[in-house]
């Protein structure tokens, strides 16, 4: 469904009038934010990334605008292997890194050079800093995936070289379809059964992160999808380990804002008792891992 095909259907006599307001609600996600990047001709899209994406055969084309957060737009594109997100991050100046220390404390960084170079946030080290964050969320998505989590695919990677190429690009496996993509927990409208299973879901994938020896950070309904019954988890730049001096903060706030995020689906239990739950489950056996052939 990308734009030049849409103008073609939309040109058809034969269109129901509730199809013909389906497409013209998706002829304007395309329209109005795809400016510039699906040219027919590679040479003339407009974003640099996006053009080497495309002449890196990363992707063949950007299908659709998504979301624009904070600190990155998400895409819907195509590859070869199928529906792409893209997940592109913000020019380095624009972003905030927003408590970016709270995360990345417990890091080490082996190079001196990089690290003055980080912290006194010289375009060098914003740099740096970009295609850290953007290796991480690969790393960290490669490790939940193979570990058998219900995560969107990287589709890039696992070596860290061959990550570096999208930079500052994150590429993964595009939840639902391009015509129907997968909603955000947030929004989507559940059933009481679908709830409890929701909710049952979410504990388990933060259980099963605290296994690995993960908090999430920003763990909330916002960052879980909702697919065929089944919950995905997202968004991962700031995931921390059990090195971080702030872990069991991060983690007890992870439970606390899985909590709250859920009352609007009718569950209704608190932060701590969460907690307990997930810790009395990553106890328990996790998921069986991916066999990821090279
Ligand atoms: N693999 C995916 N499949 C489908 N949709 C996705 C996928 N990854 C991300 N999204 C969508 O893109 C949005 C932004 O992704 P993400 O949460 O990773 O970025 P973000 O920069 O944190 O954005 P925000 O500030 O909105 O949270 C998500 O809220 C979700 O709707
Ligand atoms: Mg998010």
């Amino acid at each position: 469904m990308n734009a030049r095909w849409l103008d073609t259907e939309l040109e058809g006599a034969d269109i129901t009038p509730e199809r013909r307001s389906k497409f013209k609600k998706k002829k304007l996600l395309g329209r109005r934010r795809l400016d510039g990047l699906t040219a027919e001709d590679p040479e003339r899209i407009a974003d640099d990334t996006i053009r080497r994406l495309i002449d890196t055969g990363h992707i063949t084309e950007i299908v659709a605008e998504l979301k624009s957060g904070k600190e990155a737009t998400a895409y819907v594109a195509r590859g070869p292997r199928g529906s792409v997100l893209v997940k592109l991050y913000r020019e380095m100046e624009a972003r905030s890194f927003k408590n970016d220390a709270v995360y990345r404390e417990g890091n080490v960084i082996l190079d001196a050079r990089a690290e003055r170079a980080i912290q006194g946030r010289t375009r060098k080290g914003l740099e740096m800093l970009q295609a850290d964050w953007v290796c991480a969320e690969y790393a960290h998505l490669w490790t939940l995936w193979q570990a058998g989590l219900n995560v969107p695919e990287p589709l890039v990677g696992p070596n860290v070289k061959v990550c570096a190429a999208t930079v500052p690009a994150v590429l993964m496996r595009l939840i639902g379809t391009e015509d129907e993509v997968a909603p955000r927990l947030s929004e989507a409208r559940l059933t009481p059964i679908e709830a409890q299973s929701a909710w049952k879901q979410a504990v388990h994938g933060l259980a099963d992160m605290l296994r690995l020896g993960y908090a999430h950070g920003d763990y909330s309904t916002y960052n879980l999808l909702w697919w065929e019954n089944t919950v995905i988890i997202i968004d991962f730049p700031q995931l921390t380990t059990r090195q971080n001096p702030n872990f069991q903060q991060l983690l007890g706030r992870d439970a606390q804002s899985l909590a709250t995020s859920f009352r609007k689906h009718g569950i209704q239990t608190d932060g701590d008792a969460t907690l307990r739950e997930v810790q009395r489950l990553a106890r328990g056996k996790g998921p069986e891992p991916r066999i990821v052939l090279p």
